[in-house]
């Protein structure tokens, strides 16, 4: 076979724009090298339904290996009993507690998308809005922070079968063990979703969902650093409170339930290349290096939000506990959208993101959120944070005047030669 230069090149391309560029987007990070190796692996040739000593499939002895290390390895990193690794993303993840827990029409409660919610939160256009009766609660206008006396009060009158908690742009920390006593007052289980700031969690950083969430969700390619994909987790397998049954009627275990709502529930044959990768990305998190890679990513935060607010930039609920922050652009007069259009003329990468009562479209926004999980992961630290913050700033005061978005661009290339990205690929 010819080798398709056309795809390499593009491929070479965006190594290119990684190096080159500031990548603030708070859901990306680089995996190390290894991790991205694993990924293009000949275990993407094997077909493997089932799990690790049950597969559908033979020839399974080596890939069961690598699948029960990763379970293993993630088991450790949370002190969990139960782990499920196969979940392609996290919207899967999300999708197969819904679908072991949930009958359509329940009744869920989760954080409204324009506060900072995920659309697998109960989204009119995502299946979690269609199959199941999606409630919400928001953030405190004030403060900013999560209403839990609207989500106390939200929770008693729709007594709902499933609270989630956890959020795509919501920089404060969690109160599981508030949230714990509702659901147990109005019989509901909890999934907290971790995708954000799992590796912030996972080093002690943040408060542990585990002790008080039945479940907990969580992508493996943000904070940890791993490739793309889900997983499923549980401290303990929670007797299944709520006598929940599989398809057949039976009462089963809840590791059982979500064994079988991922497969076979919503997905065929596990990616056993993408799993050798987890486990190798688990394996890193397991390591002293990344215990001062998530203590980093804390401070460069605290670093980066400082050095906004004293520019007067708005932060929503005045700073940040994890690794993002999330911006009120209005009284600097600039939409989102034209400040991510600006930024990425300089080689900036952030988005759009609304803000709590946003009174634009989600299409415009007048936010825009920051994050430090892959400039941490360049090496730097918290006195590169003024120049990140003067660059957009720079930007965002000057985001019609394409001379000074050049200069900054230039300066930003020339500030990002100084970390240096994948060097082995030359
Ligand atoms: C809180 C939360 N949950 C789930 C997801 C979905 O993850 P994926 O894009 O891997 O499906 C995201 C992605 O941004 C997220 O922020």
């Amino acid at each position: 076979m010819q080798r398709d230069t056309l795809v390499f090149d593009l491929i070479r391309k965006e190594l290119e724009r990684q190096r080159h560029g500031i990548e603030l987007i708070a859901s990306e990070n680089f995996t190390s090298l290894q991790v991205m190796q694993a990924m293009g692996n000949v275990m993407t040739n094997k077909y493997a339904e089932g799990y690790p000593g049950r597969r559908y499939y033979a020839g399974c002895e080596i890939v069961d290996q690598t699948e029960q290390l990763a379970i293993d390895r993630l088991k450790q990193i949370f002190k969990i009993d139960y782990a499920n690794v196969q979940p392609h993303s996290g919207a899967q993840a999300n999708a197969a507690v819904a679908l072991a827990v949930l009958q359509p029409g329940d009744n869920i409660l989760g954080l409204d998308l324009s506060m900072g919610g995920h659309l697998t939160h109960g989204s009119a256009v995502n299946y979690s809005g269609k199959l199941y009766k999606p409630h919400f609660y928001g953030v405190v206008r004030e403060t900013g922070l999560v209403d839990y006396e609207m989500l106390e009060a939200k929770a008693r009158e729709i007594k709902p079968k499933m609270i989630i908690c956890g959020a795509s742009a919501y920089s404060r920390d969690w109160d599981y063990e508030r949230i714990r006593k509702v659901a147990d007052e109005v019989g509901a289980l909890i999934m907290a979703d971790i995708a954000h700031p799992a590796g912030l969690i996972a080093k002690g950083l943040l408060n542990d969902p585990f002790e008080h969430c039945h479940i907990v969700t969580s992508t493996t390619h943000k904070t940890l650093r791993g490739p793309r994909g889900g997983i499923i987790m549980m401290r303990k397998d929670f007797e299944n409170p709520f006598g929940l049954k599989d398809v057949k009627g039976n009462i089963r275990m809840m590791s059982n339930l979500m064994d079988m709502a991922v497969f076979p529930g919503i997905q065929g044959g596990p990616l056993e290349h993408v799993i050798a990768a987890k486990a190798i990305a688990f394996g890193e998190i397991l390591s002293v290096e990344f215990t001062s890679y998530a203590n980093q990513m804390v401070k460069n935060a605290q670093a980066f939000s400082k050095a906004l607010a004293d520019k007067d930039y708005q932060i929503i609920s005045g700073g940040t506990d994890n690794h993002l922050v999330l911006i009120d652009l209005r009284n600097k007069n600039i939409s989102g959208k034209k400040a991510e259009q600006a930024l990425v003329l300089a080689d900036i990468t952030a988005n759009k993101n609304m803000v709590p009562f946003d009174d634009k479209s989600a299409f415009v926004t007048s936010g825009i959120r920051f994050g430090v999980p892959a400039i941490t992961t360049r090496g730097m630290v918290e006195t590169d944070m003024q120049f990140v913050v003067n660059a957009i700033d720079h930007v965002l005061m000057n985001a019609d005047d394409a001379t000074v978005i050049a200069t900054v661009k230039q300066q930003v290339n020339e500030f990002m030669e100084q970390f240096v990205l994948y060097p082995e690929m030359g």
